[in-house]
């Protein structure tokens, strides 16, 4: 496994691999766990090249964010890729993709970006989508590996491979999740032990609001969002941010209850934001692949 910091050398190794040959890409920011070698795991066994970026791009926090205090350590995720099959390990310094006078962002309109995630955490998806596209074009990736965890994420990055014309294949992998459902996350280290079981009633609140989408079919979307506030607000370490029901690709608010829709909270839990989210399917399954746009595959 060869790891490298600078763009003309990622590119020089790019430039070297034989045309028909397929390359792997999975964005990180690194501190990584299960969900990511999942990630991992699925593109190694995809392509003849794969490719992990580990960069905590600081353009996708906000002011008041956890930038600085985002977790880290390289060695410990250097040493889970080697033993994952990785190729390469590219993982630049912010001057490295940011140098000064860096002036051009990806905007990613309406409500895909502005709304649910995007209303808490305004500038985040043209922060993502920026380092996204970056990427794509520092790596030219033939498939690249997102995790349905960060939904919204999936359908700004899914909206702009469309718009841009990007030739790569999106690939969305399920969420990873401890035992008792709490997704994987790099931020769950900020949680103490009783904070981290608190934090199951994410999934707990998830589940209560599938049950109530299936009972309450063709009905007012609030009864599915105020089950959902009611269940979080049983966890005294718990505070809800928000409970959404959102069309999958348009993000656009649900009208009444119907798949596809998808079901996302953000909760507060001590120092960690937490996200999560069902994607409720007509045929009654929930949480696996993607229909954004009908472009990003399901692994
Ligand atoms: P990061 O939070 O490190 O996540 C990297 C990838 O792992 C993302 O595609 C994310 O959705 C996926 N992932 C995280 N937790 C997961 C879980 N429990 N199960 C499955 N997949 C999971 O997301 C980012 O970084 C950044 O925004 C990035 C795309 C790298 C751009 O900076």
């Amino acid at each position: 496994m060869k790891i490298i910091t600078s763009i003309p050398e990622i590119s020089r190794e790019r430039r070297q691999i034989q045309h028909e040959k397929s390359v792997g890409l999975v964005p990180t920011m690194g501190y990584l766990h299960e969900g990511h070698i999942s990630l991992v795991t699925q593109a190694r066994a995809e392509n003849d090249l794969l490719i992990v970026s580990i960069f905590v791009n600081p353009t996708q926090f906000g002011p008041q964010e956890d930038l600085e205090r985002y977790p880290r350590d390289l060695q410990h995720d250097l040493k889970r890729l080697e033993e994952a099959g990785v190729d390469f390990v590219f993982t630049p310094e912010a001057q490295e993709i940011y140098p000064t006078g860096f002036a051009t962002y990806v905007d990613i309109m309406g409500a895909l970006a502005t709304e649910v995630e995007g209303e808490h955490r305004q500038g985040h998806f043209r922060g993502v989508a920026t380092i996204v596209l970056k990427l794509f074009q520092i790596v030219q990736p033939s498939r690249a590996y997102f995790g349905q965890k960060d939904a919204q994420q999936v359908a700004v990055i899914t909206r702009m491979v469309h718009d841009f014309h990007l030739p790569v294949e999106l690939r969305i992998h399920p969420t990873i999740r401890e035992a008792d459902g709490l997704a994987m996350s790099s931020r769950n280290s900020y949680l103490t032990m009783a904070e981290k079981e608190a934090a199951s009633i994410l999934y707990q609140a998830l589940q209560i609001g599938k049950q109530t989408f299936d009972q309450y079919s063709g009905k007012d979307p609030k009864i599915v969002t105020k089950a959902i506030g009611e269940t979080i607000g049983k966890e005294r370490l718990a505070k809800i941010i928000y409970s959404e029901l959102r069309d999958p690709v348009t993000f656009q608010p649900l009208k009444s209850l119907h798949a596809p829709a998808l079901l996302l909270i953000a909760v507060q839990i001590g120092q960690a934001r937490l996200i999560d989210n069902f994607l409720l399917q007509a045929d009654g399954t929930w949480e696996t692949g993607t229909i954004a746009l009908g472009i990003a595959t399901k692994v």
